[in-house]
């Protein structure tokens, strides 16, 4: 049976070219998927036997993509969030063996049954954000054994909860401690063992890496990259993130789903990414929670007419948040998006950094009914009242997943 909502006070759909159709006083149909919205008038007249839900006069949008998460980790690191606000950086941590590997060894020694338990109350987080969709990655097992019970315990969450996960294998996230004097041991593994076996058995669709000064360098993440698509999986990168490393002209060379972060971008990285048609996957929760200053150029980003996501960057180090709203208001503050920049860079633009646009992201007909009911009739209240979780009720493929902000059974 179908549903028709009813009493929308403003509907917003993104457009693929930035722009939003926009229906006050409106209604949609929908069962699994979206079958038409309008304004209500004409969609009650042709309601049939739907049941019909009042919406309240709220503000409908599709529901939240967040196309960069780190979410199947084992451990929070709140030590090192209280030694980086008394003066140490993220690298001198990482250097001195937290950080990436101080996860690795906690993720390797636990079970993927447990790591499973330990991912799945923070997919109900993700849902009560008004996120429906997310991307999740490996890479804080840094050996196939443990990169793979990574990637299948998402999958086997994926499967029992309603939220749509994307599985990006990140073998090459860190040099594990076991080869900090072999790493071209490690990246021969990555290459010749692991992506292969997570191609193999389905476990990812994507295939980051960290390309960054004491992390991987260009070349590495070139060779890491060229390996993943021969295997099909599709390239994204950790690019310029804590310094400008060229990882932004590579994910134009690679054509890249996305690359992250981007703090550091040049001019000609934009322009290539731009050309080449990456989207630019911005991550400003990273930013502050490091306690950094330096945020992607996203105005000249978009004068060059590149698309964007926002994402949250959900990991134990250097972004401990879910709140993909919050993002909204860090990309507004600081890198001076417009409130509906912000809004299309959470929908449509984390749909185009995971290639699922024809799925989610937009209320278009067809698409998975997965779409948000705000406690609010004016968009700008959301990144406006920050910190704040305006989500009313949330539908994820129809099914109504949250109601007043609690989740449902
Ligand atoms: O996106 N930059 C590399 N990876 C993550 C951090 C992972 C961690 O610190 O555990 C990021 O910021
Ligand atoms: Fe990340």
């Amino acid at each position: 049976m179908s549903i028709l909502l009813k009493n929308i006070g403003k509907l917003l759909n993104p457009r693929s070219d930035g722009t939003w159709d926009e229906i006050s006083q409106a209604a949609i149909s929908f069962d699994d998927k979206v079958l038409r919205y309008g304004p209500e008038a004409a969609m009650i007249s042709k309601a049939g036997d739907a049941e019909i839900i009042d919406a309240g006069g709220k503000l409908v949008t599709p529901g939240l993509v967040d196309s960069h998460t780190h979410v199947a980790f084992a451990e929070p690191r709140q030590a090192e969030f209280e030694m980086r606000n008394a003066g140490k950086s993220y690298q001198e941590i990482a250097a001195a063996g937290g950080g990436i590997r101080s996860s690795v060894r906690s993720l390797r020694a636990i079970s993927e049954d447990e790591l499973v338990e330990r991912i799945l109350p923070r997919l109900n987080t993700f849902l009560q954000y008004g996120v429906t969709t997310i991307e999740a990655k490996s890479g804080y097992g840094l050996s196939t054994e443990h990169e793979l019970k990574q990637l299948r315990a998402l999958k086997s969450c994926a499967e029992r909860h309603p939220i749509d996960i994307y599985r990006t294998l990140l073998a090459a996230h860190e040099v594990p401690d076991e080869y900090r004097d072999n790493r071209a041991k490690y990246l021969d593994i990555v290459i010749n063992e692991t992506i292969p076996a997570a191609a193999e058995a389905g476990l990812a669709t994507f295939c980051d890496v960290f390309c960054e000064e004491g992390v991987y360098s260009v070349d590495e993440s070139r060779r890491v990259l060229v390996a993943a698509k021969a295997h099909g999986l599709i390239p994204k990168i950790h690019a310029d993130q804590l310094s400008y490393s060229g990882g932004a002209e590579l994910a134009a060379e690679m054509s890249a789903a996305s690359a992250e972060h981007l703090d550091y971008i040049s001019d000609a990285g934009i322009r290539q990414m731009a050309d080449a048609g990456v989207v630019f996957c911005l991550l400003p929760g990273a930013v502050i929670f490091l306690g950094l200053d330096r945020y992607p150029a996203a105005r000249k980003i978009i004068a060059t007419g590149g698309q964007i996501a926002l994402s949250t960057d959900f990991n134990p180090g250097s972004s401990a948040t879910q709140n993909l709203p919050l993002m909204m208001t860090l990309g507004c503050v600081f890198c001076k998006l417009t409130i509906r920049e912000a809004l299309w860079a959470a929908t449509y633009g984390g749909a185009a950094a995971l290639k699922c646009t024809d799925w989610t992201g937009s209320l278009n007909l067809d698409q998975a009914a997965d779409l948000v009911i705000w406690n609010c009739d004016d968009e700008r209240l959301i990144p406006y009242y920050f910190g704040v979780n305006l989500v009313q009720d949330v539908y994820k493929s129809g099914r109504l997943v949250v109601k007043d902000g609690k989740l449902l059974a």
